[in-house]
């Protein structure tokens, strides 16, 4: 199929990869990885999503997708939120640090994933897309599927972290394929599936 149109996902993190590429089957676009490196500047979800989206399209010229994503603990006032992927060197020591922070914190350590989806395409505005998925923040890890603060992360009426859901269960209750949603909903990425047919 030579003329699949071609849509980049500017991220490095093996997961959000993993989830985009199961997330996207069935959109007819060929994806391709491309990590921007950029630096996540922005204090907000929708400006780091832009930016890493905008770095994308400027350097590939492609259509572009940013991810920028995080957990927010309510009685840590939604810390980390932003700044989930700076918590520790290593996952490891980020999810240990998040629960040493929580340590003597009454529990339900209630919680919620956020992500924030952009789409930059070229002479268009960037345009982002929302999803959340709330839930509780545990102290003991459990699971080994999915990635980041998955192992920790309890979702309401389940019993499970998403630490211990595959992939299509995750996919029922996740922050990712809320975001998702809301994008395809919108019809933007059709859109540029039919400018590029000429329509
Ligand atoms: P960033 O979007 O590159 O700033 O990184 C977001 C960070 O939030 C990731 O490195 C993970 O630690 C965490 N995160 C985002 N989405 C998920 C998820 O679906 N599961 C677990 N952790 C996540």
């Amino acid at each position: 199929m030579a003329d699949r149109p071609r849509l980049v996902i500017a991220s490095g993190n093996t997961g959000k990869l993993r989830e985009y590429r199961e997330l996207l089957a069935g959109t007819g676009f060929e994806l391709v990885a491309f990590d921007t490196d950029v630096e996540e500047a922005g204090e907000t979800y929708v400006e780091n999503a832009s930016l890493k989206a905008e770095a994308a399209l400027s350097k590939s010229g492609l259509p572009s997708l940013g991810d920028d994503s995080g957990i927010e603990v309510e009685a840590l006032g939604g810390f980390p939120g932003i700044r989930s992927a700076r918590l520790g060197p290593t996952q490891k020591e980020r999810t240990g640090e998040l629960l040493r922070r929580l340590a003597g914190v009454p529990r339900p350590w209630r919680a919620r994933f956020v992500c924030v989806i952009a789409l930059a395409a070229p002479d268009q505005p960037t345009r982002s897309f929302e999803g959340e998925c709330v839930g509780e923040v545990v102290p003991e890890w459990r699971g080994e599927a999915g990635f980041g603060y998955d192992p920790i992360f309890l979702v309401p009426g389940t019993g499970k972290t998403f630490g211990e859901m595959p992939p299509e269960e995750k996919r029922l209750y996740s922050h990712r394929a809320a975001a998702v949603r809301a994008l395809l909903e919108s019809g933007a990425l059709q859109s540029l599936v039919d400018a590029k047919r000429g329509r």
